[in-house]
């Protein structure tokens, strides 16, 4: 696969998760449309979610074995705490696009720094589910100039 969706922790949770804020779409309907923006683009994607950190660096990691090369990034929570898992993806050094659903900077204090950003690629916050997809088109289109 040589694309990877990774949500973070309570991304399990969309569609019935403060859907003033997130929205009504389930992740299982972000992750559908995804694959088939991807398949029909010709591009191989995996999505993964989980709510421990630690399975998160995991899949980091993994990623580097399988030769994904390009992560598309909700770190959820951990955005807003994990070195661990900015570390892993400098440590795999897979390009990455960091996506929020909501606009994390009109929001808690907490929520406007970011460990991820000054590693990404790209930032976007505010879309909605459609973050994802925008990022995904960007990916793609990143991969092909590879
Ligand atoms: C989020 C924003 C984070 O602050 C929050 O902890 C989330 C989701 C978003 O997609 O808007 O869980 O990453």
């Amino acid at each position: 696969h040589r694309l990877l969706v990774i949500h973070g922790p309570n991304l399990n949770l969309l569609g019935r998760r403060e859907p003033q804020v997130y929205g009504h779409t389930t992740l299982a309907d972000i992750d559908a449309r995804l694959q088939t923006l991807a398949h029909t683009q010709g591009v191989a994607l995996s999505t993964f979610q989980s709510n421990h950190e630690g399975a998160l660096v995991d899949r980091i990691q993994q990623a580097a074995d399988e030769g994904v090369g390009f992560i598309i990034i909700n770190p959820a929570a951990y955005t807003h705490t994990s070195v661990a898992m900015v570390d892993a993806l400098s440590g795999v050094a897979i390009p990455f696009v960091e996506v929020h659903l909501s606009n994390v900077h009109g929001r808690e204090s907490f929520r406007q720094h970011s460990y991820f950003s000054a590693k990404a690629r790209a930032v976007l916050a505010g879309f909605g589910a459609r973050g994802y997809e925008f990022a995904l088109q960007y990916a793609i289109e990143q991969l092909a100039a590879a």
